[in-house]
């Protein structure tokens, strides 16, 4: 969470004129103590907060879609109308504030009330919804139900010791040692008992027989439900190399995880980050904030230059190495020992801490177990329902039909889970909407942020816009001439863009 500087700009309890409002452009402004901005959409204008309820992004610098503004940070989005957050990862409202017309002026008064929840009409809602898995999906979802009124039992079993987490920040500031351990929970402990959500840790599902809408749990127990979401999320490759079972050899995906990397930095000087994807360089990178020196392994020639091409993928490199970092690229890990790594090509690096981070494989197994439709992935429809009836599928395992890029695709990031949890706890409710939203991920490296929108598996033609040293480009990925997917640095704005216009296209 950012720290809110006082709020700037004019008090807009004294009044703004209307004619100096530009229609889809917020104006920064206050109510005492509040930054607020004010927004016009033809004759009607909105005041609502000006901090995003995820990170506290700045939603006056946002994009106005409709009746909602973007965050510029992680595209979340509110209803300018009611504050409702409408796209994860913010989960919380925006206060709404009322407006006033006096003649030409608008003047902004007091904070109004929430808006009552408006009813979804779809078909009879299910009897009860159990959710397998508590993490961004699995929580998103069981929030969304009970925001539209659901108000049958609701069971989120998670084979977890740790509620709902923000897991991205696991490998970011957490890591790094400037967040919180109280940034970590996605909610307090008390928010489920208060919404009536059953959160089950350590409550692993062994089996699901979808015919009789019927589930057994680790101990036996078995569990009946009306409708049911799958969310079991990822588990990371293991590496099958001598000594990769020694204590100081770690994975990261949990809580957990990242407690037992931070106790064991605390301790050591050294690292080694098997793996240059996202997640092992940002854990380089949180190991240098904490002063180890770190020596990343990779077999690939440049770092993420499969998502990102050989130009942004160059720049992360030399970014980490500006940093302290150094990197043994085109090797692999032939072996571990208590103080050192050996590679591939005999070579010795010196470690007293190894992660591996070599990826991730969806956790498919109670999918398989169930006899869904699988492909690389639990196969689900538009509705994310997988080819059980009633069986909802959401996040890293789910492969969906994507109809920006026209092809059945399945990710790997948080707010794509958040996003389809929600969407799948609508359409329970018989919303029938579509999961049309563009993928989106952001992943940072010291103060550098990358964010990415669409999807791009191949393309035949990269355009580069901007300065990629001076950190403020735009990269585009193509194929057959049709845009797949957009890579910003230092352009947020361009980012929301990009993302409106695969979403529109
Ligand atoms: C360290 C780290 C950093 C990341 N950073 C980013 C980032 O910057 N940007 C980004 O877009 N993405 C990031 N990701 C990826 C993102 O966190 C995932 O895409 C997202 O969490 C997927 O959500 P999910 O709900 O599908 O699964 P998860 O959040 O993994 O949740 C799965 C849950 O299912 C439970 N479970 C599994 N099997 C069972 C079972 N049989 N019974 C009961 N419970 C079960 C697990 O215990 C867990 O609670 C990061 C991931 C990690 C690990
Ligand atoms: S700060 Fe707004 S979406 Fe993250």
């Amino acid at each position: 969470m950012a720290e809110q500087a006082p709020p700037r700009g004019p008090d807009l309890t004294k009044g703004v004129d209307v004619a100096s409002l530009i229609d889809g452009e917020p104006l920064l402004g206050r109510v005492g103590e509040d930054a607020v901005i004010l927004v016009r959409r033809g004759e009607a204008v909105f005041a609502v907060g000006a901090h995003c309820t995820h990170y506290g992004g700045p939603l006056a610098e946002g994009l106005v879609v409709g009746d909602t503004v973007r965050c510029p940070w992680h595209h979340a989005a509110f209803c300018l109308r009611t504050g409702a957050p409408l796209r994860p990862p913010a989960l919380n409202p925006i206060d709404c504030w009322k407006v006033e017309r006096e003649g030409a002026r608008v003047v902004v008064r007091g904070k109004a009330e929430p808006a009552p929840t408006p009813e979804l009409k779809g078909s009879e809602p299910p009897a009860s919804v159990v959710i397998v898995g508590g993490g961004a999906a699995g929580n998103c979802a069981a929030e969304t139900l009970r925001a539209e009124g659901y108000g049958g039992p609701i069971t989120i079993l998670s084979a977890d010791s740790a509620g709902p987490v923000d897991r991205p920040n696991l490998s970011k500031d957490y890591l790094a040692g400037s967040a919180p351990e109280d940034w970590i929970p996605l909610r307090p402990p008390e928010f489920y008992a208060e919404h009536r959500i059953d959160l089950r840790l350590q409550t692993r599902v062994t089996a699901i027989d979808p015919a009789a809408r019927r589930l057994t749990l680790e101990d036996g127990a078995q569990l009946d439900y009306g409708a049911l979401l799958l969310a079991t999320g990822a588990d990371p490759v293991h590496l099958n190399v001598p000594g990769a079972d020694l204590p100081h050899v770690h994975y990261l995906r949990s809580l957990a995880d990242s407690r037992a990397i931070i106790a064991a930095a605390e301790h050591v000087r050294t690292a080694v980050v098997v793996g240059a994807s996202f997640i092992g360089l940002e854990v380089a990178a949180s190991l240098r904030t904490r002063g180890l020196e770190v020596q990343v392994v990779a077999p690939e020639r440049v770092p993420m230059e499969r998502v990102l091409g050989p130009e942004l993928g160059g720049l992360v490199r030399k970014v980490h190495e500006a940093h302290g970092v150094r990197f043994h690229l085109g090797e692999g890990l032939a072996a571990i020992t208590t103080d050192a790594v050996t590679l591939a090509s005999g070579a010795s690096v010196k470690a007293d801490l190894v992660i591996l981070g070599v990826g991730v494989r969806p956790a498919l197994a109670l999918a398989e177990q169930a006899g869904l439709k699988i492909d690389k992935g639990v196969s689900v429809d538009a509705f994310l329902e997988t080819s059980a009836p009633g069986v909802f599928a959401a996040g890293d395992i789910a492969r969906w039909p994507d109809p920006h890029s026209g092809e059945a695709i399945r990710v790997e990031h948080w707010v794509v889970a958040e996003r389809q949890g929600r969407a799948a706890a609508r359409n329970m409710l018989g919303a029938r909407e579509p999961f049309e939203a563009a993928p989106f991920f952001w992943s940072q490296h010291y103060d550098m942020v990358i964010h990415y929108v669409g999807h791009a598996e191949a393309w035949d033609e990269l355009k580069i816009d901007g300065d990629i040293a001076a950190k403020d480009c735009r990269v585009s990925y193509l194929k057959a001439g049709k845009l797949l997917a957009v890579a910003t640095i230092g352009r947020d704005m361009e980012s929301l863009q990009a993302e409106l216009a695969l979403e529109r296209d």
